[in-house]
């Protein structure tokens, strides 16, 4: 069996998809930033890379490269400096990922992306599906990162590689990513809608995302881009309801827009007071079917475990 490569094993999908395709006896090589890091926790990989030596590895052994590797998007507030810090650890690991590839056309990428290749709005809309990204209206700076994030992949399509692009929605998990920071002020009897609450949340649960990634993987002919998000997309007022039942709190208290622009500036702009309606439609129609459809259900499930 050809070798499987997750790039930015070490985070909140990495940790989970490297666990799962171990189960499934891949063989497994990770890249990131420190490789002993990786093979501390992971001591099953049969190798752990740094970039530099990924770069110069074998490409003849390789089957699938997973890359998910970039800085976080919501863990900081977005000065000039780090907003270069997150485009270029996106463009950065792509582009050595596909310079792999094309030393063999036989493997195929399967790369990270978002859904904020389809824009922001701050009401309802019809859902975007995969062919609609032209629909979108606007520009912002996560849209344009996440352009420059699928176009670098281009080179590795032109010469033969088959390639995924997983436009993952706001991925839930009690443990990691964004969810147990938007749970906080609940926790205290602060929590509510985020501005107007009219703004769509296009969401997935870990475990779907996770197995959704591994669907793809098993699914070579399924490539382009790819919505992650369960089809239960709801408002922001639904989800703050739903997150305070599922804490057992209540959420009478709204954020109003002109506190969250004051204190998180652009990042509460496009990720908190905007949002898009998508559908995961590429993924129902090869028949995957997602756990987690209900927003309620979904964080009443976490926050029970
Ligand atoms: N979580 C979400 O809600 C969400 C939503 C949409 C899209 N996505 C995308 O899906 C991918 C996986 O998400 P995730 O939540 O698992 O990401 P994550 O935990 O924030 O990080 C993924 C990995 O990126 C590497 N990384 C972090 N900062 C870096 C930097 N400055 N330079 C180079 N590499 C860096 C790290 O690996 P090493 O330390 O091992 O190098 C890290 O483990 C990401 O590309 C993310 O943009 C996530």
């Amino acid at each position: 069996m050809k070798k499987v490569v997750v790039c930015g094993a070490s985070g909140l999908v990495g940790t989970r998809l490297v666990q799962l395709l171990h189960e499934k006896s891949c063989p497994l090589v990770l890249v990131g930033r420190t490789p002993q890091r990786l093979k501390q926790k992971f001591p099953f990989a049969a190798d752990c890379y740094s970039w530099e030596e990924f770069s110069a590895s074998p490409a003849q052994e390789l089957g699938v490269i997973i890359n998910l590797s970039g800085a976080s998007v919501g863990e900081q507030s977005w000065s000039d400096a780090y907003k270069q810090v997150m485009t270029d650890s996106r463009l950065n690991a792509t582009k050595i990922c596909v310079e792999v590839c094309k030393q063999n056309p036989d493997i195929r990428l399967i790369n990270a992306s978002a859904v904020s290749a389809y824009g922001f709005y701050d009401h309802d809309h019809e859902a975007f599906s995969e062919a609609d990204r032209d629909r979108r209206t606007g520009t912002c700076f996560l849209q344009e990162m996440i352009d420059q994030w699928e176009q670098a992949t281009e080179p590795a399509v032109e010469v033969g590689n088959r390639v995924a692009l997983l436009r993952i929605g706001f991925v839930l998990d009690g443990d990691g990513g964004a969810l147990p920071t938007m749970a906080a002020p609940f926790r205290y009897f602060l929590g509510g809608k985020s501005g107007t609450g009219k703004q769509i949340m296009s969401w997935v649960s870990l475990r779907d995302l996770v197995a959704a990634i591994e669907f793809i993987f098993d699914h070579p002919d399924l490539n382009g881009p790819i919505n992650i998000v369960s089809p239960g997309a709801c408002s922001n007022r639904v989800f703050a309801q739903s997150l305070g039942k599922a804490l057992g709190r209540p959420s009478f208290v709204p954020a109003p827009a002109f506190l969250i622009k004051a204190l998180m500036g652009q990042l509460g702009q496009e990720l908190v007071l905007t949002g898009q309606r998508v559908s995961p439609r590429k993924l129902l129609e090869a028949g995957f079917v997602f756990q987690d459809q209900d927003i309620e259900q979904c964080l009443r499930e976490i926050y029970s475990r």
